[in-house]
């Protein structure tokens, strides 16, 4: 920006544009690990209540001590990126043959293979996570003809593409493992944090039933027994909540959803009683089952925050446990990632395990929380 008179310049209406996607490849730094065998393991101390989860990206997988510690700790895994639009859908195919592909974008299925052999061979149960969302999907696919130079597809095309979307993942998936994906987040973040629906792409070109939509396609194609979830973040706050629930209802009286996903991208200084208040609600208003998605919780300030956040790890399971036990139907509990540093959010240190695996309060925070009930 240039001008040749000493002027202050004021810049207003600015928007920044990311180009193209981003997505964050958890790397493990740690050098040498601990010896993580003499843990307890979540999975056996949590057996008879829920599943315990993590989220997983496959260049963790061939480390040993990731491998090892996931084998010992958990028994539902979500894949952390692999299962995203962005990731599944296969542009260069579409774009070569648009006529072929106009109704039906191609589909490739490389990158959840190494997950997914993993929780086969190691008795871990999938979360499918995501078929329906605004961010890690192309924008190219809204488009008609695919041409982002051009104008937007039509409800019509749009509701083609949705269905044939979630029929082709659901249907490679059952094919190449079968039983193993025991829920799907069908949509993901719907509800926009000022209130009502986001008014994503997603929005723009089929309406504001596409939420209903992607339920109906997805309890089409879905196997038998398989769960679908509705997915947000903040849903516990009561404005969020209230939009949700509103938005849900004609889904759940369609009889297409059966779970609401807490993704609880929490902190310390979050009201637990509050939160619990929102599972109940939904479960008193929608009667769906509960899993909490994507957990983990930011760190405080101060100079003792391990314990504090070991403290309300405790003290945040201890109410899951409690609501389950009043008749909450809560079946899993998954952490978004094994250790600070290849948390998603790194530079919080919101997760149970330090860099080099050994255990944070967090970690004994949820043992003592299930061994010590009242
Ligand atoms: C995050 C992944 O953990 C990152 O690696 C990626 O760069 C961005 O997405 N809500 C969701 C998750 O539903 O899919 C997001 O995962 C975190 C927020």
């Amino acid at each position: 920006m240039e001008s040749d008179r000493l002027e202050d310049i004021y810049i207003d209406d600015l928007s920044v544009k990311v180009c193209g996607e981003y997505t964050y490849y958890p790397e493990a730094v740690a050098t040498e690990f601990v010896d993580t065998s003499d843990y307890p393991s979540l999975k056996e101390e949590y057996k008879d209540y829920f599943r315990i989860g993590t989220a997983t990206s496959p260049n963790l997988l061939d480390k040993e001590p990731y491998a090892k510690i996931i084998k010992a700790q958990y028994n539902s895994m979500t894949l952390g990126n692999s299962f995203k639009p962005d990731s599944i859908l296969d542009h260069n195919k579409t774009v070569r043959d648009v006529e072929k592909y106009m109704y039906s974008p191609a589909v490739k299925f490389d990158a959840v293979k190494t997950e997914l052999d993993f929780a086969r061979d190691n008795g871990l149960t999938v979360r499918g996570h995501t078929l329906v969302w605004h961010s890690q999907t192309p924008e190219w696919l809204f488009y008609k003809n695919y041409d982002i130079g051009g104008e937007l597809a039509d409800r019509e095309t749009m509701l083609a593409r949705m269905e044939n979307y979630i029929k082709n993942v659901m249907e490679w998936t059952e094919e190449n493992y079968p039983g193993l994906v025991r829920a799907w987040d069908v949509v993901n973040e719907a509800a926009d944090d000022g209130g009502g629906m986001r008014k994503s792409l997603w929005y723009q070109t089929v309406g504001e039933d596409y939420i209903e939509q992607a339920f109906m396609f997805a309890r089409k194609y879905a196997p038998e027994g398989t769960k679908l979830f509705y997915n947000d973040y903040n849903s516990y706050q009561t404005r969020k909540q209230n939009d949700i629930i509103t938005f849900l209802r004609p889904v759940v009286e369609a009889g297409n959803i059966d779970g609401m996903g807490m993704q609880s991208h929490i902190n310390v200084n979050i009201n637990i009683t509050l939160y619990m208040a929102a599972l109940q609600k939904y479960y008193d208003e929608l009667g769906l089952e509960i899993n909490v998605t994507e957990l983990d919780v930011c760190r405080g300030k101060g100079d003792n925050w391990q314990q504090e956040q070991g403290d309300y790890y405790k003290k945040f399971m201890s109410e899951i446990l409690k609501l389950r036990k009043n008749g909450v139907p809560i079946t899993s509990v998954t952490l978004w990632g094994i250790s600070d540093t290849d948390s998603w959010i790194s530079s919080d240190y919101p997760l149970i395990f330090n860099d080099d695996l050994s255990r944070k309060p967090a970690f004994d925070g949820m043992i003592e929380a299930v061994k010590n009930q009242e």
